[in-house]
């Protein structure tokens, strides 16, 4: 780790070959994805695994996730399955983490799993984060690139705001279209929901044909459970109808507020404006009271995220 800002590279071939070599160095890069920008590290490469937990200062070693260009590549690393390809087929590349059993001499550092006998795999559809990691060829390990604990990046802005000089390089490809993390399924064998995230539970249930399990209590604990996970620096009010003096007002469809998730009151678009908008209420400095957002589709997940960025800390 230096203490020189990191690299903002462009999209370009250039800049994706740069980033690329980067990621071979053992260096961190941050890249775009459609949900989130991730905090990647070659997956396979323990000491490039360790920075990203240093770099985040997470508390302790939760399990990555591994991203690979192809279904193909997931299975060398992520036992196959009959349910694993109609959940890739459906929803590869895109917006969904599988957790699957780790097949044998898979390479990955131990770092990654936290010494779980699976891992989750994830085909990015980002343009951006394809060519990275066809670039690249191999796993690259990345969690959300924010600090431990605080609202997760949409932007290369927020990435530089939250991580500075403690990464190599940003591939800067604007703002994510999705906004919300992959939704994690784990197969176990059978399909059960870990995480609630950019496809709703209503879509992979469609595809299943049949319902997902919920996770029970003895589902290891990711981050996304840990209480104040999200979390402005402001206390955060939620199924506000209307702010309280000296609050900030995060508006959901046809209202008045200080800022929007979606004034014609779609969920996709409120998806997608949800972390920039907690970022942005967050720099004035002022308690933040947010609108009531229905829970149907991607609503979970939003309501999910925003339960935990009021969370007592
Ligand atoms: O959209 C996303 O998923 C973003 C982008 C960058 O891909 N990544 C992301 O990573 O959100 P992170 O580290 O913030 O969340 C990874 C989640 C955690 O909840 C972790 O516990 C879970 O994946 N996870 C990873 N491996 C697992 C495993 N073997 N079993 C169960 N859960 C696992
Ligand atoms: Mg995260």
């Amino acid at each position: 780790m230096n203490n020189a800002l990191p690299d903002i590279l462009p999209p370009t071939p250039a800049g994706i070959d740069r980033a690329a070599r980067l990621l071979g160095t053992g260096a961190l890069v941050a890249f775009p994805t459609e949900t989130v920008y991730g905090l990647g590290a070659d997956a396979r490469n323990g000491t490039a695994v360790a920075g990203i937990y240093a770099a985040k200062g997470r508390p302790s070693f939760n399990p990555l996730i591994v991203h690979v260009a192809s279904a193909e590549q997931a299975q060398k690393f992520g036992q196959w399955s009959p349910v694993a390809q109609k959940l890739a087929t459906a929803f590869w590349p895109g917006p969904l983490s599988l957790v699957l059993p780790l097949v044998p001499d898979h390479g990955l550092s131990s770092l990654v799993t936290a010494g779980l006998p699976s891992v989750a795999l994830r085909v990015p559809a980002h343009p951006a984060a394809q060519a990275l990691l066809q670039a690249f060829g191999g796993p690259v390990a990345a969690p959300s690139a924010n600090p431990s604990g605080r609202i997760s990046p949409t932007t290369a802005q927020h990435v530089l705001e939250g991580l500075g000089p403690n990464v190599a390089a940003v591939l800067d490809d604007g703002p994510c279209t999705v906004g919300l993390e992959s939704s994690i399924v784990g197969l176990d064998p059978e399909p059960v929901l870990l995480r609630e995230g950019g496809i709703a539970r209503e879509e992979i249930e469609a595809v299943l044909g049949g319902p997902l399990a919920r996770p029970d209590g003895d589902t290891i604990s990711a981050p996304g459970q840990l209480s104040s996970h999200y979390a402005p620096r402001a206390r955060v009010r939620l199924n506000a109808t209307a702010p309280h003096a000296g609050e900030v007002y995060l508006g959901f469809g046809d209202m008045a507020a200080d800022m929007n998730l979606s004034p014609r009151g779609d969920l996709t678009e409120a998806a997608a404006a949800l972390f920039d908008c907690l970022h942005r209420l967050d720099a004035t400095g002022r308690p933040i009271a947010v609108a009531p957002v229905p829970t149907r589709g991607l609503g979970a997940a939003i309501n999910d995220r925003l339960a935990r960025a009021a969370a007592p800390r």
